[in-house]
């Protein structure tokens, strides 16, 4: 291993073009707050020391920083970004080696990338900076590069007419030495445009600054909604286009919704217009019709759900389990083969191996206080519109007549019928007619 790393990651701003209670960096891509995104990320490329800088007007990022291991470092009142990055210098008094700095509100950042600007600090540089390159510089901070060396940055507010049309820029994201970071940003001043300490100042006070180069795309920043959807947009397709590499079928991918944590195995097929929340996992061979919506659910192997299926958590579908229509499971597991065809709602169950659940199965799981549990045996047979009504189990093989309210273990092989009996009037109906005609005339 090399030198050690860590990171630095600015999560003071505002974020009031948001129009949010909700703290920005707290605003999910993925199902993950972009705070966690740049937490990961910095994980991933080797920081074991991580500190957030956070503002007084949004102590829950501190928090959340804290909850997630790192050290949460209060920035009050926030100077800018090289104010920033002193304010987390005691923080890591103690530390020696390699420094990143990056930003909570640009959540498409990927690990690799970073790793080059490590890389660059290796092979010598000083100060290294991630750029890209785009035909709208607009805001972004214009990396001024003079025979293949990094020379400064200018902040847009501070270019003049020719600096204005440099079309590479600063993504915000820096490494270098923390020593020499930290001795840098000690010498900024904010005598520029904006009045703030500006990180992006240390890059003329090095001897050796290098521009690495990346995607403008995964350097987006998030300032408003608009810019929190064009993100999530990225991240879906980056999802979708991970998936059909892996060999996920998928006739319309543009319509399948992921989470970050979507596991799907190769050979799985998901139809359009299906939703992944948190924790899903879909075996191969598994298939997920249509209008589907899955959180916390597992799929084994030849599983299928839907169309129009809701697995919410802890739905364990094992091998060929078959959930149909109109069916939610909660809790519960489906045993090999078992099906679930029709209109169900099964919750806080176990299901054995080839048992029916007929149509209109209900678990009457809740008493209004707590949850009870529903066992159904193996190859047990549920007619049509029953309803369980848990704490209650049915033996393995037993039938339930059609329209039953089962309140009592039912023994296996037992036919167990819950249910008033069928009373018979023969011509009722037709006397019934006559009688209603003759009072009409
Ligand atoms: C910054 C860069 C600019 C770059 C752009 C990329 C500087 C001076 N400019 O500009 O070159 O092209 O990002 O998006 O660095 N923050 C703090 N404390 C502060 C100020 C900011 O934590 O006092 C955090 C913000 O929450 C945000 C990040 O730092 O996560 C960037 O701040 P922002 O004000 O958005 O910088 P830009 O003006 O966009
Ligand atoms: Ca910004």
């Amino acid at each position: 291993m090399g030198r050690s790393r860590a990171a630095i990651v600015l999560a003071a701003g505002k974020g009031t073009r948001m129009k949010s209670a909700l703290p920005k960096v707290l605003h999910g891509v993925g199902g993950r707050t972009m705070l966690d995104w740049a937490l990961s990320l910095a994980k991933d490329c080797g920081c074991d020391r991580i500190v957030v800088v956070y503002g007084a007007h949004a102590p829950e990022v501190g928090d959340a920083a804290k909850n997630a291991g790192a050290t949460a470092i209060l920035q009050d009142p926030p100077l800018g970004t090289g104010h920033a990055v002193a304010a987390a210098k005691d923080a890591l008094a103690d530390f020696e080696g390699d420094l990143v700095v990056l930003y909570a509100d640009t959540p498409l950042v990927q690990a690799d990338t970073v790793r080059r600007a490590f890389a660059a600090l290796e092979s010598g540089a000083d100060i290294a900076v991630l750029g890209f390159d785009t035909q709208q510089p607009g805001a972004y901070g214009r990396l001024i590069v003079e025979d293949g060396v990094l020379k400064r940055i200018v902040e847009a507010k501070d270019t003049n007419d020719a600096e204005r049309t440099v079309t590479l820029c600063n993504s915000g994201v820096m490494a270098g030495d923390a020593r020499t970071m930290f001795g840098f940003v000690s010498r900024l001043n904010n005598d520029n445009a904006k009045s703030e300490y500006y990180l992006t100042d240390v890059v003329a006070m090095a001897d050796r600054a290098a521009a690495v180069m990346g995607e403008a795309a995964e350097f987006a920043g998030v300032n408003d909604r608009l810019e929190l959807a064009a993100a999530e947009a990225r991240f879906q397709a980056r999802m979708r286009r991970e998936a059909l590499l892996n060999g996920v079928a998928m006739a319309a991918p543009e319509t399948v919704v992921f989470h970050h944590d979507t596991r799907i195995e190769e050979g799985a097929v998901v139809e359009p217009y299906v939703v992944f929340g948190p924790g899903v996992r879909v075996a191969a061979g598994a298939v997920i019709h249509s209008f589907s919506h899955l959180e916390g659910a597992s799929l084994d192997a030849g599983a299928s759900a839907g169309p129009f299926a809701r697995l919410r958590p802890g739905a364990d579908l094992a091998a060929k389990a078959k959930v149909g229509n109109f069916v939610e499971i909660k809790q519960a597991s489906i045993g090999a083969g078992a099906k679930v065809s029709h209109l169900t709602y099964l919750g806080d169950a176990e299901v054995g191996a080839g048992a029916n659940i007929g149509a209109g199965t209900i678990t009457c799981n809740y008493d209004g206080f707590r949850k009870h549990r529903t066992v159904i045996g193996e190859g047990a047979f549920i007619g049509s519109n029953s309803a369980l009504v848990a704490p209650v189990t049915i033996g393995d093989g037993a039938y339930i007549g059609s329209g039953s309210v089962v309140t009592q273990d039912v023994a296996p092989d037992a036919l167990a019928l819950a249910r008033a009996r069928q009373e018979a009037k023969p011509g009722w109906a037709a006397r019934f007619r006559e009688r209603m005609k003759k009072e009409k005339r």
